[in-house]
């Protein structure tokens, strides 16, 4: 291996060894939240300690800050290495350095977010924090298995979208940002929508992630090592058939 395979490890090994044991934590005490509060309502009291709540809310903020840094270096990861291969810093040196801001201003956003305490405020930097990801995972270097153009017949090819790490990778660590902005609306809200709206938004977001698990996993499979790249990409993918 590489230096530029072992880089690539930075993203899976933290999204195995952080993201999800945070993700098990969370809806642990996602269940017990529920659970007492159905429990208080239905007699008055419930055996499970009140902490669980305040609990699931401090690791709720953990995860999501992890989900979307993790999620940053997905996509820092594609982009850098192939810019530098492809000498986008002598030739489009404005986009590389874009690009570079756009990863600041996100990382600043996000932390922003963490502290703003206005609706308007969480609202602006939520907005902010999710544009960033956007705009980062729209650069040409990330690999989105979305639509593609073949050249040969001119014709645009669906893609496989629906097994597709990125969209999906994308619409989780939306909805972690989404989740940040609305904690205090679903203390404030005695009507209980919003902790509906969030209970259905993040049980989305937990298949989400263990679609993350499969595709991640996937991609790993089919990447491969840098002294592999030139034999392997003689290959033809679409009748999968290699030359000898
Ligand atoms: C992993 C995904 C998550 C799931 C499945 C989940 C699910 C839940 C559930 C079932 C409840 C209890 C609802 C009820 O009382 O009926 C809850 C409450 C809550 N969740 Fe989450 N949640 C998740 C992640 C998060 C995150 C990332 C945050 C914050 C960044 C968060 C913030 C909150 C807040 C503020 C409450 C209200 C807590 C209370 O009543 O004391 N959750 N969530
Ligand atoms: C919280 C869960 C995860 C999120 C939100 C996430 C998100 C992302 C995003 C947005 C990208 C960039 C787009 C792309 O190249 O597909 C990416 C890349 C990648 N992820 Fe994940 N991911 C997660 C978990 C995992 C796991 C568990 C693995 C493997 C064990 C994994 C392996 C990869 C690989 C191999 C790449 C490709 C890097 C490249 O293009 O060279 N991811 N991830």
């Amino acid at each position: 291996m590489n230096l530029e395979d072992s880089l690539g490890l930075i993203h899976p090994t933290l999204a195995v060894a952080f993201v999800f044991p945070l993700i098990g934590i969370v809806v642990h005490y996602a269940w017990q939240t529920r659970q007492r509060r159905l429990h208080a309502k239905e007699n008055g009291k419930s055996k499970i300690p009140p902490t669980v709540g305040s609990e699931h809310v401090k690791l709720g903020r953990w995860l999501s800050n992890a989900v979307v840094s993790v999620t940053l270096i997905g996509i820092a990861y594609p982009i850098f290495t192939k810019m530098a291969k492809n000498q986008v810093w002598t030739q489009d040196s404005f986009r590389a350095w874009f690009v570079v801001l756009m990863f600041a201003v996100t990382v600043a956003s996000l932390v922003i977010l963490n502290r703003a305490s206005t609706k308007t405020w969480r609202a602006v930097f939520a907005t902010l924090t999710g544009m960033g990801l956007i705009i980062l995972g729209s650069q040409p270097e990330v690999y989105r298995r979305g639509e593609i153009f073949d050249f040969a017949t001119k014709q645009w090819f669906t893609g496989e979208w629906y097994v597709s790490h990125y969209y999906s990778g994308i619409v989780a660590a939306l909805l972690m940002i989404f989740s940040l902005a609305i904690i205090s609306d679903i203390y404030k809200d005695r009507t209980n929508r919003w902790r509906t709206t969030h209970v259905i938004l993040n049980c989305v977001a937990v298949l989400l992630f263990i679609g993350q698990g499969m595709t991640g996993t996937r991609d790993l499979l089919e990447i491969p090592l840098g002294w592999q790249e030139t034999h392997l990409y003689k290959c033809d993918f679409a009748n999968k058939t290699c030359p000898p």
